[in-house]
């Protein structure tokens, strides 16, 4: 029979890849309680519409990439949420959040897009994102910044990202942009491609983002929306500025950046990297203020991120926790007294806080110290422990590091000799 397998660009999460991911969540959690941001669970699926009218109509997203169908028992019009932003703040808006004040949400989970798929790329993918809803202050901005910032500090990862920021102004000052860019652009129409031209018309800002390579320098030239914002606009980005450079968080501000979503105005900010290839924006987000009025709720300024939880560990797995052992100890056993000796050992170890792998007695048996230590390399742990039934009638242990090649012999008279345990436990706790 042919095997099944799962949909193209989604993929299971396996053993192996485990320890990154929860690597990745404790720091961010960490992170998130530090900064007082309180956790928000939506449903997966939603009325086709929150996305529609949450992301708008004329994006790459609701254009052809979600996930959508009629459900055939009640004939709704359901949608895999592509992102989480629409999601929190429909549900903000059902369940009267904001009532008392401003609120500092969080979500983290799978997000569904039609994409295709690549290194990166994914249709099924995880996102953590943060909403702040309710605070119009560029501080408000500006700490979500930093939230990221000491996030990716945390995670080792942050000489490897440059943070990009720009405004997009308010809509008459985005009005006032978009028809200068529609001039320019058509001045230079012989140099777009076809995908540009059909944005121009739609959604002229898109054109900014392309990466067509014989495109990019009349790009470059095009007019920039900073030139169109206004006071308001322009104190909130500089004030943004002035709190990055006093809190020495390095950025680069980029007049092209426009995002894919449509729900922004002023702030919009993302963390890029090299080490990615084509899909190397880590982090985005930005201020969006009109959006919570437009899926139906009184108007409240709101602004947030999103993180691409896969490509982030992609940069984990290139920095020096990725080389870090996981374990503390492998079991390595072989003799007829082994066996209840090996699991009581074992299970005195871990009541000390040491984890231990041991695989089961039937398998080792036939296996040979040398290719049960082979194992032991290959388990990712930091020390392996020797037991034989000569071990134990000398009564002792032989400890040997997977990292240095050190080999240790302890004295244990028996299992319920506490002192010469701990005495064992701080040696491995120590050099961890
Ligand atoms: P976004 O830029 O569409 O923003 O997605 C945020 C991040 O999710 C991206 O920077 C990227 O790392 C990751 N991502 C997006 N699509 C994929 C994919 N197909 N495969 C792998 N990773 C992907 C949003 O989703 C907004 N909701 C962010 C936001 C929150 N703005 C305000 N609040």
């Amino acid at each position: 029979m042919v095997s099944l397998t799962a949909i193209k660009g989604m993929n299971d999460i396996l053993p192996l890849d485990m320890e990154a991911w929860i690597f990745f969540e404790q720091n961010a959690k960490l992170c998130l309680k530090q900064f007082g941001y309180n956790e928000i669970r939506t449903p997966i699926l939603e009325h086709t519409e929150v996305f529609v009218r949450g992301i708008g109509q004329v994006t790459d997203i609701v254009e052809k990439e979600m996930y959508s169908f009629n459900d055939s028992l009640n004939g709704e019009n359901l949608t895999l949420r592509p992102e989480g932003t629409a999601s929190v703040v429909r549900s903000v808006i059902q369940n009267h959040l904001l009532y008392d004040g401003g609120k500092k949400l969080w979500y983290m989970g799978a997000m569904f897009r039609h994409e295709r798929p690549q290194r990166g790329r994914y249709r099924q993918f995880h996102q953590l994102g943060i909403e702040s809803l309710g605070f119009a202050h560029p501080q408000a901005d500006t700490e979500l910044v930093l939230f990221a910032h000491k996030l990716f500090e945390k995670l080792g990862i942050q000489d490897k990202l440059v943070l990009h920021i720009n405004s997009l102004g308010n809509l008459p000052e985005r009005l006032k942009h978009r028809e200068a860019l529609i001039k320019y652009f058509e001045e230079n129409v012989n140099i777009l491609d076809v995908d540009s031209i059909k944005r121009l018309k739609t959604n002229p800002l898109r054109v900014l983002d392309s990466k067509n390579p014989d495109m990019q320098s009349m790009i470059e030239n095009a007019p920039s929306i900073l030139d169109f914002l206004e006071q308001d606009s322009l104190s909130h980005f500089n004030t943004i500025k002035k709190l990055l450079d006093g809190l020495n968080i390095a950025y680069k501000v980029n007049h092209r950046l426009v995002r894919g979503l449509d729900y922004y105005n002023k702030t919009v900010f993302e963390w890029i990297t090299e080490e990615l290839g084509a899909q190397g924006t880590v982090c985005g987000g930005g201020r969006y203020d009109p959006l919570i009025e437009i899926m139906g709720g009184k108007s409240y300024p709101a602004v947030g991120l999103a993180m691409g939880i896969e490509r982030i560990l992609e940069l984990i797995k290139m920095t020096s926790y990725a080389k870090q052992p996981k374990n503390d100890v492998y079991l390595i056993y072989n003799g007829e007294q082994t066996e209840l000796y090996s699991l009581l050992l074992a299970s005195k170890l871990r009541d000390f806080s040491i984890n231990v792998i041991q695989h089961s007695h039937i398998e080792l048996q036939q296996q040979s110290l040398k290719s049960q230590m082979k194992k032991a390399g290959a388990s990712n742990s930091n020390f392996a422990i020797v037991i034989t039934d000569q071990f134990i009638l000398e009564k002792r242990i032989s400890i040997k590091s997977l990292i240095s090649g050190d080999e240790q012999v302890f004295d244990l008279e028996n299992l319920n000799n506490n002192e010469q345990l701990k005495l064992i436990c701080n040696y491995i706790q120590k050099t961890l």
